[in-house]
């Protein structure tokens, strides 16, 4: 799909197919063009080019039906803020066309789903931020489709509502596929099976979270020691660390004291560890501690979305309100 609005091209060609039951991460920096692809997926925005298929129902010619089979929390979770929380429910099960037989059933099971009980009775203003995100949940899988389209559903949730919230995504996640974007990166490695990363209208990578989070190599951390007793040099053995097979660059890092030295060895592709062991072996070293840590999904982030961190890596703006 193809998306402009006036001068800016919000999508410049996004492709991908969800396999049922997959919970897929969508991320990118801020106008990368996340929310627009779920307004399409949602039948909200016409695309420019291309189609979007739910079911393999086009979502232009078959609305009705394909909206049938989706639920979508939009950015920000608009709600009707002066009706009650009850009201509110029947309004968005009527308007869904769910049957009236129908109807207590469904509302009863995301109640009880998105843990809404208690607040029945409110109104929607009256509610803190995360019991509205449960509310804007239970409007999406009121009708129990299929697929979930769910935009930030954590941002602006407090660290506790984050981890329910969160919980309730991947019980979601169990029987309905669900795309999902974000930009926590912790909630994509915590929640989905796939993460879909999107910079500047194109999608720049399509993998598991673990790869996404490999690929680049790491660092190996090292506390070595003499098996001998004798005294090692920190230069000769940093030299001699450097010749593994695999390593491409050597640091110094904290040791433990008591004649023990400290390395931070970076890799590429290939894990180190075997080669480091058989080095130890061949110098006569005693390996204390051996901690491979990988490029993080962060970083895979910054390096194909240009640098620019997500919001939760990222300062917060200085305030220009005074
Ligand atoms: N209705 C609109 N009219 C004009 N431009 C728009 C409109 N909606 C989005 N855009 C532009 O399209 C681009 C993609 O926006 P989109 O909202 O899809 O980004 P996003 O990835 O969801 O960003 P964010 O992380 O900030 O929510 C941006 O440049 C945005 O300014
Ligand atoms: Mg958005």
């Amino acid at each position: 799909m193809t998306k402009t609005y006036g001068a800016t091209q919000a999508l410049r060609g996004v492709s991908f197919e969800v396999p049922r039951g997959q919970v897929v991460g969508f991320l990118g920096p801020n106008g990368a063009g996340k929310s627009t692809t779920m307004k399409i997926l949602a039948g909200f925005v016409t695309p420019t080019t291309g189609t979007a298929r739910v079911n393999g129902l086009d979502v232009r010619e078959d609305p009705v039906a394909s909206r049938r089979m989706l639920g979508y929390l939009p950015e920000n979770n608009p709600l009707y803020e002066e009706m009650m929380v009850r009201d509110f429910l029947d309004f968005v099960a009527e308007v869904r066309g769910i049957p009236k037989p129908l109807r207590a059933g469904r509302l009863r099971g995301a109640v009880e789903r998105c843990g809404l009980a208690s607040v029945l009775g409110k109104d929607i203003h009256q509610l803190s931020k995360g019991y509205r995100q449960r509310v804007g949940l239970a409007q999406a899988i009121l009708h129990d489709p299929d697929l979930l389209i769910l935009d930030e559903p954590t941002t602006g949730l407090d660290p506790n509502q984050i981890v329910e919230i969160r919980s309730l995504i991947k019980e979601l996640g169990r029987e309905k596929t669900v795309i999902l974007s974000t930009h926590i990166l912790s909630e994509v490695q915590s929640t989905c099976d796939r993460v879909l990363i999107i910079n500047d209208g194109r999608l720049v990578a399509d993998d598991t979270p673990e790869r996404l989070g490999k690929g680049e190599g790491g660092t190996v951390t090292v506390v070595l020691t003499s098996r001998a007793g004798a005294g090692l040099q920190e230069a000769v053995v940093s030299e001699q660390l450097g010749r593994v097979a695999g390593v491409t660059g050597v640091e110094g890092a904290e040791a433990e004291g008591g004649g023990t030295l400290g390395f931070r060895l970076r890799y590429g592709a290939e894990d180190i560890r075997r080669e480091l062991f058989e080095a130890a072996v061949r110098h006569d070293w005693c390996l204390l501690e051996v901690k491979r840590q990988h490029v993080s999904l962060e970083e895979t982030f910054r390096k194909l979305t240009g640098g620019e961190g997500p919001r939760e890596m990222s300062a917060p703006p200085p305030s220009l309100a005074a």
